[in-house]
Parts: C-alpha cells; sequence; structure tokens
C-alpha cells in the first residue's frame, strides 16, 4: 500500500550513511510501490552541485550498495530526486529551499548530520518558515554523549517541534526480528505465561562485529562500545526483551511501557562489567592504530551483567555483549529457560532447560532447543535438537529481507513513531549509563587486550563462569 505523498528532505545528502542506507532503502521502496510516484527527495548539503551531479552519486552508490537494483525503475526513482546547496550554519539555500516544497504533502526533515548540528538545523527550519505543525524531524544517533547533552539536544528539538513530531532513529528497532519479538511474544500465548523469573534463568544479549573501528577513530575513540552500541541498540534489545505487554500497539503504550524497563536497570557493579580493546597483531593493526591514540582506555568490546529491579525479573541476570573485530558478526537474544527440576531418564545426568534463540543477523529467525530422545532401538538416550525457523526460509528464499531504513523512513511518513526512542526514552538510557562510565573513569580502569577473530577477553567468559554459566559461542 503506498503512503501519502511526501517531501523529504535529507540534510547530509552526500553523506556515508544517506547513500548507503537511506537513498538505497526509499528506492527499495519506490520499486515495490510503497513510495508514491508523486514524492520528492531534496538532497541537501554544504557542496555545490546541480540535481544532475546529485543523481549521479546516487546511481553509484547503488551499483556499490545495491546492485541488484532496476535500471528503468532506478531512472524513474531518480526523477523524484533534487538537490539544493544549503549552508546549515549560514543563509545560503534555504529560501531555494522553501521554494522546492509543496503545502499540501506530508513533509519530513532527515537529519542525516552529527548532533551538533541538530538542534541548529531545527531552528533554521523554523526561521525560515518550513516547519509546519505536521512536519517530522528525524534526527540520527548518536543521540548525545551523555545526559547533559541529551538533554540539551531535546530542548534544541522541542523548541521549534513538538515531541510528536521528532523522530529518534534507533536502526535495529527496524530490523525485522525485533519486531518479530514482540509478534513473538504478544500474538502468541505459548511464551508470555513462561516469560518471567519462575521460569527464566538467565538472558544473554550479544551483539558481535567482525568490523573494527578504522575510518571512524575520531568518533569512536570518544564513545566506546557502551556509547556507540548499549545505551542505544542493546539497552533497546533489552527493552523489546524485559517490558510488560503493552495495552496496545501504539507509540506511547509501547514507548511508556520500554521506559519502565529503562528506569528499572539497577546500577552495574565493578565486578560486572568486562571491557576489552582488541590487539594489533600478526601485522595486522589494533585498536590504538586505528584510532591513532597509542594510550586510549576506550573499549572495542564490553560485556555487562545487568538486573532489573522490578517483580518479574527479580534475581534474573541480562548478561548484554558486543564488540568489535571478534570472530563472526552475529546478533542474538537467547532467553534460556531453568533446568527441569528432577530427572526421570536414569544415566543421563540433570537436564538442560530450553534456550529460545531470537536471531538478528545474518540468517533472521528463532530457534528452540528441545531435548529429544535419540532416535532408533539403541537404548534410551536424550539429544538436543534445534526447533529452526529461519525467516529467509519461511517467506521463500528469492525475497529480500528490508532493510531497517526502509521500515523507519516509511514509518515517519505514515506518522507512526512506535519503533522510535521518545525523549524521554534516550535521557533515561543515559542515565543509567553515565555513572557506569564516569565509575570506570574514576577508578582508571583499562580495558583488556583480545584477540581479533576472538570472542572478546577472558575477563568476559569470567563473568558467566563465576555464575555457573557460559556464553553461546559467537562463530559457533
Ligand atoms: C551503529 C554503530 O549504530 O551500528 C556501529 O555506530 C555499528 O559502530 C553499527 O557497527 C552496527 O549496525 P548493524 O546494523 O550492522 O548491526
Amino acid at each position: 500500500i503506498p503512503v501519502n505523498p511526501f517531501d523529504l528532505v535529507l540534510f547530509g545528502a552526500t553523506g556515508d550513511l544517506a547513500q548507503r542506507k537511506i537513498l538505497p532503502g526509499l528506492y527499495h521502496r519506490f520499486e515495490v510501490g510503497q513510495m508514491p510516484e508523486d514524492a520528492c527527495i531534496i538532497g541537501t548539503a554544504r557542496s555545490d552541485m546541480d540535481s544532475d551531479a546529485f543523481r549521479d552519486q546516487i546511481r553509484a552508490s547503488m551499483k556499490e550498495f545495491a546492485p541488484q537494483f532496476k535500471k528503468d525503475v532506478l531512472d524513474r526513482f531518480l526523477k523524484r530526486v533534487s538537490y539544493v546547496s544549503v549552508d546549515v550554519m549560514g543563509d545560503k539555500g534555504w529560501s531555494e529551499l522553501a521554494k522546492s516544497l509543496r503545502p499540501d504533502v506530508v513533509r519530513a526533515f532527515y537529519l542525516s548530520v552529527g548532533p551538533n548540528l541538530f538542534s541548529n538545523i531545527a531552528q533554521r527550519l523554523d526561521e525560515n518558515g518550513l516547519a509546519t505543525p505536521d512536519s517530522r524531524i528525524v534526527v540520527e544517533k548518536p543521540f548525545g554523549h551523555d545526559l547533559a547533552s541529551a538533554k540539551s539536544l531535546n530542548e534544541g528539538l522541542r523548541a521549534c517541534f513538538k515531541e510528536h513530531q521528532i523522530y529518534r532513529i534507533d536502526h535495529y528497532l527496524g530490523k525485522e526480528t525485533v519486531q518479530n519479538l514482540m509478534a513473538l511474544r504478544f500474538a502468541n500465548s505459548l511464551f508470555e505465561p513462561l516469560w518471567n523469573s519462575n521460569h527464566i534463568d538467565h538472558v544473554q544479549i550479544t551483539v558481535a562485529e567482525t568490523v573494527g573501528v578504522e575510518g571512524r577513530g575520531a568518533y569512536y575513540d570518544q564513545s566506546g562500545a557502551m556509547r556507540d552500541m548499549i545505551q542505544n541498540h542493546l539497552v533497546q534489545l533489552l527493552c523489546m526483551t524485559a517490558m510488560e505487554p503493552p495495552s496496545k500497539f501504539a507509540p506511547n503504550s509501547v514507548r511508556d511501557e520500554k521506559v519502565k524497563v529503562i528506569e528499572a536497570l539497577e546500577p552495574v557493579e565493578p565486578k560486572d562489567i568486562a571491557r576489552g580493546q582488541y590487539r594489533a597483531e600478526h601485522g595486522d593493526d589494533g585498536y590504538v592504530d586505528h584510532v591513532g591514540n597509542p594510550s586510549s582506555r576506550t573499549e572495542s568490546f564490553i560485556a555487562l551483567k545487568v538486573h532489573l529491579g522490578n517483580w518479574r525479573w527479580a534475581g534474573v541476570p541480562f548478561y548484554l555483549r558486543t564488540g568489535k573485530r571478534l570472530r563472526a558478526r552475529e546478533s542474538e537474544i537467547a532467553v534460556y529457560f531453568r533446568d527441569p527440576p528432577h530427572t526421570i531418564f536414569p544415566n543421563v545426568g540433570p537436564l538442560r532447560g530450553n534456550v529460545l534463540v531470537i536471531r538478528l543477523q545474518p540468517d533472521e529467525g528463532i530457534t528452540l532447543r528441545t531435548t529429544i530422545k535419540d532416535p532408533g532401538p539403541g537404548g534410551f538416550r536424550l539429544s538436543d535438537v534445534a526447533l529452526d525457523m529461519s525467516f529467509a526460509d519461511a517467506l521463500g528464499a528469492d525475497t529480500r529481507a528490508p532493510d531497517a531504513y526502509e521500515r523507519l523512513v516509511m514509518d515517519v511518513i505514515r506518522g507512526d513513531q512506535t519503533l522510535f526512542m521518545r525523549g524521554d526514552e534516550a535521557e533515561a538510557a543515559w542515565a543509567w549509563v553515565d555513572p557506569i562510565i564516569q565509575g570506570w573513569e574514576e577508578r582508571g580502569d583499562r580495558p583488556a587486550r583480545y584477540d581479533q577473530g576472538s570472542s572478546g577477553p577472558e575477563e568476559a567468559l569470567m563473568l558467566l563462569h563465576r555464575d555457573g554459566r557460559r556464553w553461546r559461542q559467537i562463530g559457533g
């Protein structure tokens, strides 16, 4: 079903994210007919260029990042694209931009730029009369560096836009499996009665990456894994896993429940934190070389044991870990159910509990570890099998899995904020993160070194060993 006609103004249109994700995402929505033929995309950036040069840049990006495009569809799509050079710190380009907007269609301003420009652009949009009461403003992460900066970003945006117009992107919320977690929990009757501390032993959330921080050193070394990944993506995954059932699938019902989860996060003790930094080896540069800071204490890996102070999750640890240059690119939420209380089967040790694994990437799907009898007449032995549901199989092998951005940009046009972070949510996450970071800075903690292509530092393994548990193997 096509969304309503719209004008989308993309700030930072020549930047990496716009070229790699946002514009190809819009193309794909156009190809399937969801972006209407009379929608307009107006790219803006500081560079002086005309619309033809901008279209050529998109063509080149499509070849690199979405090579399966259809040439005739791309030609039609590019007819909907134009470019205006705008100086967001000065006066140049604003009146031309104003002229290119239509009064009677949905209007969205997508700020694919650094957070230092958010307030400024919001103010210029307001002063130049571009922001209508119904227009939307979309901002990318990082949404601040700490609580104070997040508050000031919120103030800057809210000075010109109302909360219902502000869309803070966390692209993990646009991932198909994350949304499927909602369906799994709230569209089935099987799981919810078991979804609490009576039946769940612990939860492991892993976002492992093989990439390093090459080329992003300036940003990354000021952030580290805690700010770059935990404060946003992993906290969001935790919220989706742990929240109470919202009364309806509507933006504020869902976000109210997520805020409650974040507010229930307890302070984390130093012994429950393991930080790491990948080392140089076999002639490969290490983290400190990539960021150009030999004395850096920033973590490229972190594992945390986290507790939620509420009735549902009392005593259930949530183990979070994320890192760069690990063995495999793998993201998943693994819910470990309690072991059966008693075994009736002789000659087998204690039975192992079921594990429900929600795989975000690669190969999105859901797996349930189940214990069965080994087939055949050779005695009564038990083994584990996986009840496995891969979305690719379920959808048909040639169905392309839409990228998170496709879903999120269309939600902006539809005016649906369910999968976007609310201002108080972002602030609550920083309020939990800030003291953890302050703690290790005050103690002068150094991250442990880990091998590239490993599962992270030994300390992260110990975090679970100590509790008599083990991480699921990365790349296993
Ligand atoms: C970004 C982080 O938000 O998410 C990156 O800044 C990280 O450091 C990326 O690599 C991971 O996203 P995805 O979709 O590739 O898992």
